[in-house]
């Protein structure tokens, strides 16, 4: 219930993915703002835990990170125990009110019962600020080569990096990204790890940057840098003018990944807030306002341009899938109405399908979701124009914004080749893309007035053959 925007302080300990989260626990809209906590053993069910970071004497408590703190190089453990240590912004509201320049800080929390209760440090702010405005959004992990703690923080118009022994004290390392990537709006919430290059041993640096506004299209979105990384400098790979999304639908911002997944699993698993700040607060729901898309694991994939980022839904979702509707192979020509033969609403559901194009095709193929008030969700790829889209403009509900339904959302496509897959969960006021195996990503929220009952497959400006295509029922985790 009320407001969340981005998620924060995604930490694994002992067993449990913890979330946090910008909250304001008084209203349906942004305001002074705590960290609320949940966490799960399985990414699938989340239990809801008390508050964990209140506002205070230095400030709202905006976005920032967790970490395990294994080797108590900060000193906060006990008894051999290691500390969950949160880094995250101080925003002081009076100071930004009067004016000043100084009112963003970073500072940090401690636990030792496993993220149930925080205890802030008696030495906050740890980083003061250098007098600019925007100066936040801390992400913090032990740096293994250089054998530090290196935090990435957003500055206005690019990123800082520190480096700290002990999560205390903090030494400007080095600053990227004035001149490179989008510049639209205003740098947040960053993250920096490492990924392995597929068929080698060499590992790149991957550095997102949410962005906002300025994303592909509209509002906000988060963006990517590929490079190296030496515990002191990032070196980007792109070319200059390169711009790179991780996801072009309009909702999905803020994302940031898991510190301390164990070695044995070695995922690098990412949520992110399924929101726009274009709309965030005006979106039609009445007790709660927000969700998180579902959780994805980053790889990196070679292509022709260099190294890009994939996301796929982590394969703990298959556990939720319900009953399925296999759909036989054949030739696609026009709509084909596959309602009757579901056995299960639209509304919650995963949708798996190969499409095979002829050359040179023009064809548009995609899947629409509907109800009998003549709402409808498409989402495919036009070979026409080489892009996926996300067509919500007949959906629902979209009067709350002028900017929600504008216009199709669209996306390159980034591998070549004749076989298109859509892999789409829909959960009744999302819809999540996975194209091409998870090289184009598009996240997007919708408002249907009444639950999407009917599904459809279809292909226009040319027919296309359907290799394979499945269809789950996706049961609800709250039951
Ligand atoms: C991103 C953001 C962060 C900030 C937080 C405040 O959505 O603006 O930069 O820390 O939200 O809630």
């Amino acid at each position: 219930s009320k407001w969340m925007n981005d998620p924060n302080g995604m930490v694994y300990y002992d067993g449990e993915y913890h979330l946090f989260y910008q909250y304001y626990p008084d209203s349906t809209v942004w305001g002074p703002m705590h960290w609320g906590h949940a966490v799960s053993k399985n990414l699938l069910q989340w239990e809801h835990l008390p508050i964990a970071l209140f506002p205070d004497d230095n400030g709202w408590i905006f976005s920032g990170s967790a970490v395990v703190d294994w080797n108590n190089t900060s000193g906060l453990g006990k008894n051999g125990k290691p500390p969950l240590v949160a880094i995250f912004t101080s925003h002081n509201s009076t100071g930004e009110k009067a004016g000043r320049n100084d009112f963003q800080t970073q500072s940090i929390a401690y636990s030792l019962d496993n993220g149930r209760k925080w205890t802030k440090y008696a030495g906050n702010p740890v980083l003061k600020s250098p007098g600019i405005r925007d100066f936040r959004d801390p992400k913090v992990s032990w740096h293994e080569a250089s054998q530090q703690w290196i935090m990435t923080l957003a500055v206005q118009d690019h990123i800082s990096f520190y480096a700290s022994p002990d999560l205390k004290t903090w030494s400007h390392q080095s600053d990227f990204g004035k001149e490179s990537g989008a510049h639209g709006g205003v740098w947040e919430c960053p993250d920096l790890f490492p990924l392995q290059v597929p068929g080698s041993k060499e590992t790149k640096w991957v550095l997102l940057v949410s962005i906002n506004p300025g994303g592909p299209n509209g509002g906000s979105a988060t963006q990517y840098f590929v490079g190296n990384f030496d515990g002191k400098t990032f070196k980007n790979d792109n070319t200059a003018g390169t711009t790179l999304w991780m996801d072009y639908g309009r909702d999905n911002y803020a994302g940031v990944t898991w510190s301390d997944i164990p070695k044995a699993d070695g995922r690098r698993l990412l949520m992110g807030w399924m929101s726009n700040w274009q709309y965030a607060t005006t979106v039609p729901t009445e007790k709660w306002r927000s969700a998180n898309t579902i959780p994805r694991e980053l790889t990196l994939k070679n292509t022709p341009a260099g190294l890009r980022l994939m996301s796929s839904p982590v394969e703990e979702l298959e556990k939720l899938r319900g009953k399925s509707s296999k759909i036989d192979a054949q030739k696609i020509e026009g709509v084909v109405d596959l309602s009757a033969t579901l056995g299960f609403p639209a509304a919650q559901m995963e949708a798996v399908l190969e499409f095979e194009l002829p050359n040179d095709s023009s064809a548009d193929l995609g899947i629409e979701v509907s109800n009998s008030k003549g709402e409808r969700y498409r989402v495919g790829y036009n070979a026409a124009t080489k892009q996926f889209y996300s067509d919500r403009t007949q959906a629902g509900k979209t009067a709350f914004s002028t900017v929600f339904a504008e216009k199709i959302h669209v996306a390159p496509r980034l591998v070549n080749g004749n076989i298109v897959r859509l892999h789409v969960y829909f959960d009744r006021a999302s819809a999540e893309l996975f194209g091409d195996d998870g090289a184009t990503v598009m996240t997007d929220i919708l408002f249907p007035n009444e639950d999407y009952t009917q599904v459809k497959i279809y292909a226009e400006n040319g027919s296309v053959q359907l290799k394979s295509g499945v269809f789950y029922a996706v049961k609800s985790i709250w039951e």
